[in-house]
């Protein structure tokens, strides 16, 4: 449940609002936003404030600037995007305190939305300084937190803040924390808990936890490499973190454990697909490295050439293959709720044909399982960066029960760790 006052628990009519928002998205090259899932997820909560007549300043970090201004990272883009999207006019202001942003609040009217430059161009920012602060507690009467995936972060803007305004949450914030918070402590089990990405040491809590109550967990992605060097297999070319190796062994023996006293499965990959390169015209091949299933049948009656049981020195590992999707598609089909955070393969390259990349069909199953296609729709919660990146791309984010605007944040809370930038705000 969440515990804090939301903008729901305040008066807001008229008055001016400072709100923090994570409009932290990626963009190309030329500046243009390639996926804008966290300010589409603002909406509900400005559309709410602007039904009070507030005067709406908004701010943002974009990036990690530290502390100079620097164009590539300007919010201007995000004003024209979020200006699309609510279908009205908003303001942009080249800073974030100053006299050009005290002008522009003072000629702010009811209904009016102003977007502040990034707040990261200042230093004091991310030392979550309180003489910066108060500088931008002056653009408001009130504060509302709706930046869930930077509460993880104790900022000017997301602590410091909170010591010179009253301090409520938005709707994004509220949600997040009440669905995430519920699917950890009281899961429709069985619980499943699907998790991929890099480095075993950016996930290590969340791993451990996930260990401690669901019922399965599989792993893919790179960081399903370092698992299989832990066992002893060879992995060629793949990424894998060496430095992760010991924690990976733990992980392991902590499965083991869990799995002999009861029903728990711990599901590392069996077969994967490799290619020398991840360019999107590369050869690709499957390598059967545990379930021997595939490349017995396929060079029956001849036994199987090793290399079809191996994966060569030149080669990586780039995605899992479909015995490996299967086994996790069935153990998503068994659960009532499913955690998923971070892709089986490597979902950017491009594909040569139709709309599925090279490295991308057992991510592309995963979805299928979680979205229903194979009968039974499990609860879903989704997250990490890539992942989410992925299914936006694929237009997808609605078909899931909750697709979370947080990275770290998402992760920290999921490993049961405070956020700061929650616990400041005022408790209802
Ligand atoms: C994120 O993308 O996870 C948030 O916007 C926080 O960004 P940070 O990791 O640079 O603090």
């Amino acid at each position: 449940m969440f515990t804090k006052k939301t903008i729901r628990d305040v008066d807001l009519q008229d008055k001016r609002v400072l709100m923090r928002a994570d409009y932290n998205v990626p963009l190309d090259d030329q500046g243009a936003i390639t996926a804008d899932y966290r300010i589409t997820q603002s909406v509900p909560t400005i559309k709410a404030l602007l039904e009070k007549n507030v005067r709406l300043v908004i701010c943002s970090h974009l990036g990690r600037p530290d502390g100079t201004p620097t164009p590539k990272y300007s919010l201007r883009p995000i004003a024209v995007r979020l200006s699309e999207l609510l279908g009205r006019d908003v303001q942009f202001v080249d800073d974030c305190i100053g006299p050009n942003v005290e002008k522009a609040v003072h000629d702010l009217q009811g209904g009016q939305i102003l977007l502040l430059e990034n707040l990261r161009f200042h230093p004091e920012e991310e030392q979550n300084d309180d003489g910066f602060a108060s500088q931008l507690a002056q653009w408001g009467d009130i504060f509302v937190q709706d930046g869930f995936g930077v509460v993880h972060r104790a900022h000017a803007s997301t602590d410091a803040i909170t010591h010179h305004l009253p301090s409520v949450a938005g709707y994004l914030l509220e949600k997040e924390v009440d669905t995430i918070t519920n699917v950890m402590d009281n899961p429709q089990r069985p619980l499943a808990a699907i998790v991929g990405g890099a480095k075993i040491s950016d996930k290590i809590d969340i791993l451990n936890k996930l260990i401690g109550i669901a019922d399965f967990v599989a792993v893919g992605g790179a960081m399903a490499n370092t698992f299989l060097v832990a066992k002893g297999h060879k992995v060629g070319k793949s990424k894998y973190e060496e430095s992760d190796l010991g924690m990976a062994r733990d992980i392991l023996a902590r499965a083991e454990e869990k799995s002999k006293h009861s029903r728990f499965v711990f599901y590392l990959p069996q077969d994967g697909v490799v290619a020398t390169s991840l360019d999107k015209t590369a050869s690709t091949r499957l390598v059967d490295w545990d379930a021997d299933l595939i490349s017995e049948v396929q060079s029956y009656p001849k036994a199987p050439d090793p290399t079809t049981q191996q994966v060569a020195d030149n080669e990586m590992i780039l995605d899992i293959g479909p015995f490996s999707a299967a086994f996790m598609a069935g153990g998503v089909q068994l659960a009532s709720t499913v955690i998923w955070n971070g892709t089986m393969g490597v979902t950017e390259t491009p594909a040569v044909h139709g709309p599925v990349g090279p490295f991308a069909h057992a991510t592309e199953v995963l979805i299928e399982a979680l979205t229903g296609e194979f009968g039974v729709r499990p609860f879903s919660l989704v997250g990490g960066g890539d992942t989410v990146g992925y299914i936006e791309q694929r237009k997808l984010t609605g078909a899931f029960n909750h697709v979370s605007t947080g990275g770290g944040a998402s992760l920290e809370l999921m490993a049961g760790r405070r956020l700061p930038g929650v616990d400041a705000l005022q408790d209802n």
